[in-house]
């Protein structure tokens, strides 16, 4: 298995190409399950978690194939089974659900597992796609889900105990675009991923209205044609090397960002001191400030501060002079970080959703273990300021959603590199 070895203490600076956003791109690739045309999706981030969404969508029956960022899907004709095997590893194969059930009038799609940041049901698309008109049969841990007579269109509320959904809003929506009549969906995930969905499916001859808001209309269409399209720049990637920037750098500059979707992390580091200049055509810089204070920042769904960016503003304020606090809503147990950073020399209180850091002047290199994808960019931004050389075990949590991070960190100076063991 690949460990990553940091050696903390080089100084970052010069300009990195943030890449295309993840989590816009799995919902996208479902989304062409919908049209028997040709889609052509360019800027999809060459991850494991995107490359596996192509194999889900060749297994389903789709010609697929990925190059140079560039996807080319057609799926003339596909499969309403989605069986275990094939959706066991990535949690966000779920949202295939909402594409076959509107193409073929039926799906079998297994359930997907909860994970580490919390139990993760999947209650609230399942409402929604009930509020449709689709039977729901959830059993020996699969789900069917049936409309034989089609979909029809409702008015759903999507809030959950939490929030709205992101990939709940995307599933109903994408099912929506062939109901007959009007969906409105109220409660609706605002995330600019979902905005993006829906541009797409605009792209392909849907009707939707309002995507990016808490309403989102849908008027129904009977069929869709082919589109080409370029996803959204990664937000969370480019939240990732800005906190790198501040943590290790003498100056970074960002290209390929979109700054609107990132005003509630600006502020928050703005809050701290910190200065981040946002230029045109896409371009950011930041630095740190010589006497940063510390802050409170409490995660909510978009336009508030986004729970994927939490761990990451946790490795920032270790060593951030002070008492800052952190409160998580979205996904109330997501502290897998906290004891490895602890391990590093943090001092961090937890209590609850709350997680309490006074700052420490330094963090120093321990071996650490990635739990999920963000705590490891966690741990990786924390050994870029440790004293020491951190080994940063279960890579392959990081691979499923930052693309070529270690280049890209030594692209900029950091001395960092994998090793087999
Ligand atoms: C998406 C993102 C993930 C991000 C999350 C929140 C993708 C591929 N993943 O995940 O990176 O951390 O949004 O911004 O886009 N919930 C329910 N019932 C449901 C669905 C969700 O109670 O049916 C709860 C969840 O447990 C969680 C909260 O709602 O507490 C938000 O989850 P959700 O927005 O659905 O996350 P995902 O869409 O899975």
């Amino acid at each position: 298995m690949e460990k990553l070895l940091v050696s903390g203490g080089s100084r970052l600076s010069g300009s990195v190409r943030i890449s295309g956003s993840k989590n816009s791109s799995l919902p996208i690739l479902a989304a062409t399950l919908l049209s028997e045309e040709p889609c052509i999706i360019h800027n999809v981030p060459d991850l494991s978690d995107t490359n596996y969404m192509v194999q889900i969508l060749i297994t389903l029956g789709a010609e697929a194939e990925m190059e140079n960022g560039t996807v080319k899907v057609q799926a003339r004709e596909i499969s309403s089974q989605a069986p275990y095997d094939l959706v066991r590893k990535m949690r966000a194969s779920v949202c295939v659900l909402g594409p076959m059930l509107a193409r073929k009038g039926e799906a079998f799609v297994s359930l997907p597992g909860g994970c580490v940041i919390g139990d993760r049901p999947i209650d609230l698309h399942l409402r929604g796609l009930e509020a449709l008109g689709a039977d729901v049969e959830v059993k020996g841990g699969d789900i069917r889900v049936s409309a034989p007579e089609g979909l029809k269109g409702a008015k759903i509320n999507m809030r959950g105990q939490y929030g709205s959904t992101v990939l709940g809003t995307d599933n109903v929506m994408m099912a929506a675009v062939f109901a007959e009549g009007t969906t409105i969906i109220e409660s609706a995930a605002a995330e600019p991923e979902v905005e993006d969905l829906a541009t797409f499916l605009n792209a392909l001859g849907a009707r939707i209205e309002g995507a990016g808001t808490p309403k989102i209309v849908i008027h129904g269409v009977e069929s869709l044609s082919g589109a080409e399209h370029a996803v959204i720049p990664d937000r969370i990637e480019a939240g990732t090397f800005m906190i790198a920037g501040i943590i290790a750098g003498d100056g970074v500059e960002l290209e390929n960002v979109r700054s609107d979707h990132l005003t509630s992390l600006i502020d928050s580091l703005r809050g701290s001191g910190h200065t981040v200049n946002l230029q045109d055509g896409g371009t950011i810089n930041v630095s740190a400030s010589t006497d940063p204070k510390a802050n409170e920042v409490t995660t909510e769904p978009y336009p508030g501060f986004p729970t994927d960016m939490q761990a990451q503003m946790c490795a920032l304020y270790t060593t951030t002079s002070g008492i800052s606090v952190i409160t998580e809503t979205v996904f109330p147990n997501r502290f897998m970080h906290v004891p490895e950073l602890k391990r590093m020399g943090a001092n961090i209180n937890l209590k609850d959703s709350m997680a309490v850091i006074r700052g420490v002047d330094q963090l120093s290199a321990a071996p650490v273990m990635a739990s999920d994808l963000r705590a490891s960019a966690a741990l990786v931004l924390a050994a870029l300021g440790a004293d020491g050389t951190t080994e940063i075990n279960r890579l392959y949590h990081i691979d499923r959603g930052y693309e070529n991070i270690d280049q890209k960190l030594r692209s900029l100076g950091a001395e960092l590199h994998r090793v087999n063991g």
